[in-house]
């Protein structure tokens, strides 16, 4: 055959690393690590194999065990010790985010990043405040028709808690905090805030384009947050728009965020790339509980080997055009990558 060209001449073993067009490090990866303020021991989160939920006393051991395998990075989640309809455990300074980040920023080298939202602290499990009609209607009920009410979060109010969430967040030590509620205007709120209180120099990683996605069932159960009634349509994207996440990520560029972050991340590589091409700024993707879960259900059967589709997803993730990447399987990718431990 008289062929030009020949691709597999550079996949041979020996060439391969040197044409290679994408790599993973330890240090592109951040750490999901949940705190719970009502549990007396580690309890393991059925739904993600390997992950727990920890006492603030074991929060630290528990972040040292990530930074053992190379990982810099952590992002904080807090089950509170109790639930109100505003979610004001919150803002507590003695609540279980503030008192986890106080020990870790003391006594390790990680860099803490923080989930900014009310749905963990709020009874009714939304990412803020209810609006006034419906509250004053009484706590609506828990089996109200899943299209119905179509507006429950009260937008502006939650902008106020928010406020409150961050500079408690970054009083305790946050090294960079990420606003996960999609509301409008968190960023430029945070912002503000931060600055006025003479945290300038914290970064600020906007959930920039999250949907409402069924990908989050096994976190919710990990971190108690699914909401009592409805849905989160009226906050979170519509996965079938494209268009609107890059006007959300302009947005939050205009406001100041620092780092965009698209969430999930498999289902949502197009997003990734186009965020990519059309913004400067990093960009994170956030392969969440559900793309962990599904990899696991199916290596347990059998089907799939839980190590290379691991790896290949979050390879394939930074090839998208992430720079950074939260990912459950942190831990067990960094261990076998060169730098990892
Ligand atoms: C909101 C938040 C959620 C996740 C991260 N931050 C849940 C939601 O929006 O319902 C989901 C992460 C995952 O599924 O891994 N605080």
């Amino acid at each position: 055959m008289d062929l030009t060209h020949r691709p597999r001449r550079l996949r041979r073993d020996r060439v391969r690393g040197l044409v290679s067009e994408t790599s993973l490090e330890p240090a592109d990866l951040i750490a999901p690590v949940f705190v719970d303020a009502t549990a007396d021991e580690r309890i393991p989160i059925e739904s993600m194999p390997g992950h727990e939920r920890v006492p603030v006393d074991e929060s630290v051991a528990r972040v040292e065990e990530v930074l053992e395998t190379g990982v810099e990075a952590v992002m904080l989640f807090g089950i509170p010790e109790s639930k109100d309809p505003d979610g004001t455990r919150a803002w507590a300074d003695d609540g279980v985010v503030q008192e986890a980040l106080r020990r870790i920023t003391d006594e390790t080298d990680a860099y803490v990043i923080t989930d900014v939202c009310l749905c963990e602290y709020t009874d009714h499990g939304h990412c803020g405040p209810l609006e006034e009609e419906l509250r004053s209607e009484g706590r609506v009920a828990a089996d109200a028709p899943a299209c119905e009410p179509t507006l429950t979060v009260d937008n502006d109010a939650a902008l106020e808690a928010l406020e409150k969430i961050v500079t408690s967040h970054a009083r305790a030590g946050a090294d960079m905090v990420a606003p996960s509620g999609m509301m409008d205007g968190m960023v430029g709120t945070i912002r503000k805030a931060l600055d006025r209180d003479g945290f300038e120099h914290v970064p600020i990683m906007s959930y920039a384009a999250k949907y409402e996605s069924a990908f989050y069932g096994p976190f919710r159960d990990a971190a108690d947050g699914a909401p009592s009634f409805g849905n989160r349509r009226h906050y979170q994207m519509d996965p079938a728009n494209s268009r609107e996440a890059m006007r959300e990520v302009r947005l939050d560029a205009e406001q100041g965020a620092d780092v965009m972050m698209v969430k999930p991340a498999l289902p949502y590589l197009d997003i990734v790339s186009a965020v990519r091409r059309e913004f400067d700024h990093p960009v994170a993707a956030y392969n969440v509980s559900g793309e962990y879960a599904m990899l696991h259900a199916a290596a347990e059967k059998g089907w799939l080997d839980l190590e290379a589709t691991a790896l290949e997803s979050l390879l394939s993730i930074k090839r998208a055009g992430a720079d950074l990447i939260l990912t459950y399987f942190a831990e067990d990718v960094a261990r076998r990558l060169p730098g990892g431990r």
